[in-house]
């Protein structure tokens, strides 16, 4: 089963790498189960600050449930698929982690919802996204038509969800449904690694108190989350990386964090 999806750790990214190209990485049983698995051993390793979520080979992402294994699933099974999105794969949305997923080819389906799962997104110019569930008598069901709203606004995410139409990565980017566009010729993983060495290089106290702080302003009603952001910013205050990185500043060198 390890094959499906494979994990490889660089310092402090991990890149986690879904690898069915012959089924345009499409989410079987097994390879949601494995990603799962994953995200657990990710979750327990405090090295890790950012994930990078992406595809096998230069033409999928992630083409969404494998429709292949779906034709002989009962209604149960089917059932039991959708609680597995939401247990397994619920990592990418709430781990002291980063996710970002670094889109090399078509996400569609539950291959966009595993996207909108992640903090954030790059994706190639040839990338496309949609939301083709309407069509196979469906709606999205690993969180899509949430987090396309959330993400997007119910104008825009209606479109996707109603109309199930194809959006090339050009317009992703236009409506904010991916963060950075990386320019064909360009790497997608090193250039996507680049945009986030911040992330991966910053102070850690402070970058997990922002992912946390912003995560929460889905959930939280403003005066809850204006709490919320208080209490974390003494979590800054108290930290010695702060005060490293004031006496940086003074000493015009760069700052030695350490986390603590
Ligand atoms: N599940 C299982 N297998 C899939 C798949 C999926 N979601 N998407 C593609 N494949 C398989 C194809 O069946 C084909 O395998 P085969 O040659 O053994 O039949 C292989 O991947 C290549 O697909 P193909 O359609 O020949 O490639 P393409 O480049 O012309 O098109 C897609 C790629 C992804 C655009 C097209 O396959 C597609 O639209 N797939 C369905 C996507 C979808 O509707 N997902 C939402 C599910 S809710």
């Amino acid at each position: 089963m390890s094959e499906l999806v494979s994990l490889e750790l660089r310092a402090a990214v991990a890149v986690v790498t879904i690898d069915r190209p012959e089924r345009m990485n499409a989410l079987s049983w097994a390879t949601v189960q494995r990603l799962g698995e994953i995200g657990r051993e990710l979750a327990s390793d405090a090295r890790v600050r950012v994930c990078l979520l992406t595809g096998a080979g230069d033409k999928a992402f992630c083409a969404g449930a494998d429709l292949k294994e779906r034709q002989g699933m009962s209604r149960d099974q089917v059932r039991e698929m959708l609680s597995a999105y939401r247990t397994e794969l619920a990592w990418l949305s709430e781990s002291d982690f980063v996710s970002v997923a670094a889109i090399n080819g078509v996400a569609l389906g539950g291959g966009l919802e595993l996207a909108l799962s992640c903090d954030l997104r790059s994706a190639v110019e040839s990338a496309t996204f949609g939301l083709p569930e309407v069509g196979l008598g469906i709606i999205p069901g690993a969180g899509g038509t949430q987090r396309s709203a959330h993400l997007l606004g119910q104008s825009r995410a209606l479109d996707l969800v109603l109309t199930g139409r194809r959006l090339s990565a050009n317009e992703a980017l236009s409506i904010g449904l991916i963060n950075r566009l990386i320019p064909n010729g360009e790497p997608l993983l090193e250039s996507t690694l680049k945009w986030l060495a911040p992330v991966a290089e910053g102070a850690p106290i402070a970058q997990r108190a922002a992912l946390l702080a912003v995560r929460a302003a889905h959930t939280l009603p403003l005066e809850r989350g204006l709490d919320y952001e208080r209490e974390l910013y003494e979590r800054c205050l108290a930290s010695a990386d702060r005060d490293e990185a004031l006496r940086a500043l003074a000493e015009k060198r760069p700052p030695a964090f350490q986390g603590k």
